[in-house]
């Protein structure tokens, strides 16, 4: 399995504070099941980083370790980009750092924007699809304005893709409806963990595969953690 998000690299955000803890995030994943994994750092938003040019050597450090510790994981690296006002900028000079080596699918933490975010959304995801990006829309699930299914459906339309956290999937809170909702429809690209340590939003993808694949097939199941993802990190088309 493939997770798109993950707060893995030591001490550059809230995630994993140094090395040790790092390498026991890593540990976790690949004895789960998760192959590669991909460092999601946030920029700024308070807590992540400012300049990006430090996540490409922080993964190279990273993966030095895995190798030296027998940890068997693919690390690649990319950004967790908030809504920033000069957005299409940051795309254009290359600080949104993206999934793939083409520079189309970046990841967006979805804003708590008011009453009218699924509009403001929308226009953003439109303005960045013209740019030549794809958003992929980090936990688009915990938006209470994408509360009406149109909106999701037109966001769909567009191009934009969903990325719903794994711990989400079972949980009886709106978000977790939310999910389900969008799961049923077949709107949903791909279930990540957003891992901040082995004990806040833990990297395994097992037991979401594993309730996936009880509620709406196995095929869904496999796309969502693997097919998908693996083309997201290969900048190839996702239906
Ligand atoms: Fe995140």
């Amino acid at each position: 399995m493939i997770d798109l998000h993950s707060h893995v690299l030591p001490g550059l955000d809230d995630g994993s504070p140094d090395l040790e803890s790092s390498l026991a995030i890593c540990r976790m994943a690949a004895a789960d099941g998760i192959t590669d994994m991909v460092a999601t750092p946030h920029y700024r938003n308070g807590v992540g980083v400012h300049d990006v040019s430090v996540i490409p050597p922080g993964a190279d450090r990273l993966r030095a370790a895995l190798a030296e510790n027998g940890i068997p994981l693919v690390l690649h690296a990319a950004v967790e980009m908030p809504l920033l006002e000069n957005y299409l900028e940051l795309y254009r000079d290359g600080t949104w750092l993206a999934y793939d080596s083409a520079r189309r699918y970046i990841l967006l933490e979805c804003p708590p924007l008011p009453v009218n975010g699924a509009q403001i959304l929308s226009r953003i995801v439109e303005a960045l699809l013209k740019a030549g990006a794809i958003p992929v829309l980090a936990h688009p699930e915990r938006l209470p304005f994408l509360d009406r299914i149109e909106d999701v459906l037109r966001l769909r339309r567009q191009g934009a893709l969903l990325q719903i956290t794994a711990g989400a999937l079972d949980m009886h809170s709106s978000s977790g409806h939310r999910a389900r909702e969008w799961l049923s429809r077949g709107l949903v690209a791909c279930v990540a963990t957003d891992t901040h340590g082995v004990d806040r939003r833990p990297p395994r993808l097992s037991p979401a595969r594993a309730f996936l694949a009880s509620h709406y097939g196995p095929l869904l199941a496999e796309t969502l953690t693997e097919t998908n993802p693996r083309k997201i990190l290969a900048g190839e088309p996702v239906d």
